[in-house]
């Protein structure tokens, strides 16, 4: 199946199964504004649980904060969000639609690797196993057409992001006779910059308010609260703080689900150090976070690093881990190392002294960071991906089942009885008053097993217990393994032992640290 049809079904079935709505949906929705229905505001917890847990139970040097969506608005002065948290826009005269400049040139140059990729298939099946590709790439000539463009376009690209220059990122646009999609034309306005943070006012009268930010990160929440944590919490350097939170962008391609939104969360922590030791904690923490990813079993093969060539002028270190969407390879998480730079800013700004006194060094400094920094929304959407699985069974019939991992699927377990009479269902009953403590259970009578059990694999499920006629006999069930399809039968005393060894998030923890 087409990857471009998978995600289309990926998205259907959030909404079908509870997992993921549009939001204001019956206003015809929002743009970019998603809410989180009955499964997947479990998963959604699940994952921000397995985050919490692994950032503030495995390092007993990270604690956690919950700062306020509101900040003093000179923050964001501070942090360089006024001046230079922008997109570039341009605008289809004819249509009236806002792109990214930015944007329009990427996908430009991805169209550009996508005619190379169809070249070196359409070779690669013409000479079968003797096909040599990185001879092809380097010889054929329609290949190597392609390529020299795309290499020109592209270093022209960079050059411009690089200094600014919006004018010549209008000047790509038009020498590369991209069109709007919508009007098919290329009459084109300058390109501006826009800034993506969303502003409100704060207090009673247009006159004496205050015009805020909702924050568009939760990192400065940490950056302000550094002196607060470390005196209160006597924290010594290293140390981090973790938050969760939401974060607001007006973007403007938003597109691709929940991958790119207006509102969503992200997992953030920062971990202060001493300066000249931020390489030594940056690989640390770069390879302690693939190891978060990979825990999850939605296969290595996922996962890749993207070391960042150009770095902000604070960074000196920068990578983003990325999951193989059905979309192709996209960030899911960025880890940094940002200097000095925010708690200098925060220093200058608002005039009190930010520094940390090393007792072992007997001298004051200002901490250097590492930022590990993770939106929820794209965990979410990396799981389901990985998780879709459409599978022909061996009796004709097909099934739909989120191989989810069992730790963090949004319920945990079916009890089902195989029919409602002869006391099947009071036992199945009582089998769920005896699980519902320690676990998220469903109960359901209705519809064959077949069909109960195609619903619970829908919502990923791991484990459903059958209750049947031998279970009146002996007290035993049956537990249907989801993704085997494989039943045990084993005694009811036992059900709270076996699951819980399967469904805790301390299996995925011990993963990281093994
Ligand atoms: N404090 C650093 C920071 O915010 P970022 O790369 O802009 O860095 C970090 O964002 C993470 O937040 C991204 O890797 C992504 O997972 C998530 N994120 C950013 N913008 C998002 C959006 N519009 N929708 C969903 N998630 C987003």
């Amino acid at each position: 199946m087409a990857q471009e049809d998978v995600f289309k079904k990926i998205i259907s079935h959030c909404k079908e199964y509870g997992f993921v709505f549009p939001s204001s949906e019956i206003y015809d929705g929002l743009g970019a504004v998603y809410d989180y229905g009955q499964c997947g505001v479990e998963l959604k917890n699940n994952i921000k649980r397995y985050w919490w847990d692994a950032m503030t139970l495995l390092n007993e040097n990270v604690v956690g904060i919950d700062s306020a969506i509101f900040m003093h608005p000179t923050i964001w002065k501070a942090s360089g969000h006024v001046d230079a948290f922008n997109d570039p826009l341009i605008d289809n005269k004819d249509s009236k639609k806002r792109y990214r400049a930015d944007v329009l040139i990427e996908e430009h140059l991805a169209g550009i690797d996508d005619k190379i990729a169809r070249e070196v298939e359409k070779a690669s099946r013409r000479f079968g196993a003797s096909f040599d590709e990185e001879q092809f790439r380097t010889t054929n000539p329609r290949v190597m057409e392609y390529q020299a463009k795309r290499d020109e376009v592209h270093s022209r690209f960079a050059k411009a992001l690089n200094d600014n220059n919006l004018e010549e990122l209008r000047q790509i646009i038009i020498d590369t006779e991209i069109v709007c999609p919508v009007s098919g034309t290329r009459n084109w306005t300058e390109v501006r910059q826009f800034n993506l943070m969303f502003s409100t006012e704060m207090g009673s009268t247009a006159d004496g308010s205050t015009r805020i930010y909702l924050r568009p990160e939760t990192a400065q929440g940490i950056f302000v609260n550094f002196l607060n944590v470390q005196k209160s919490g006597r924290m010594k350097v290293p140390f981090g703080i973790a938050q969760i939170g939401k974060a607001f962008r007006n973007e403007i391609v938003a597109r691709q689900f929940i991958f790119r939104m207006r509102e969503f969360e992200q997992m953030e922590m920062q971990f202060f150090v001493r300066p000249g030791e931020e390489i030594e904690w940056f690989r640390k923490w770069k390879d302690a976070r693939l190891r978060w990813h990979k825990a999850m079993g939605l296969g290595d093969a996922k996962y890749r690093y993207h070391d960042h060539d150009k770095l902000a002028h604070y960074a000196n270190a920068a990578t983003d881990i990325e999951f193989e969407m059905p979309f192709g390879f996209k960030e899911v998480e960025g880890i940094h190392s940002r200097t000095d730079f925010d708690l200098s800013q925060h220093e200058k700004y608002s005039g009190k002294k930010i520094q940390y006194f090393d007792t072992e060094l007997g001298q004051s400094y200002t901490p250097y960071v590492i930022e590990t920094s993770i939106g929820v929304d794209r965990v979410f959407l990396s799981i389901l991906s990985g998780a879709y699985s459409e599978e022909q069974l061996e009796n004709g019939e097909s099934r739909v089942v989120l191989k989810l991992p069992a730790e963090l699927a949004p319920v945990k377990l079916a009890v089902l009885p195989l029919v409602k009479k002869d006391g099947l269902a009071e036992k199945a009953e009582e089998i769920m008053n005896m699980l519902r403590f320690d676990f998220r259970c469903r109960y359901d009578e209705k519809d064959s097993i077949g069909k109960r059990y195609r619903r619970q694999d829908a919502i990923g499920t791991p484990y459903c217990i059958t209750v049947d006629h031998e279970t009146l006999q002996n007290d035993t069930v049956t537990i249907r393994h989801r993704d085997s399809m494989a039943q045990e039968r084993v005694p009811v005393t036992e059900l709270n032992s076996i699951i819980s060894e399967k469904v805790n998030i301390k299996n995925l923890l011990k993963k990281i640290i093994n």
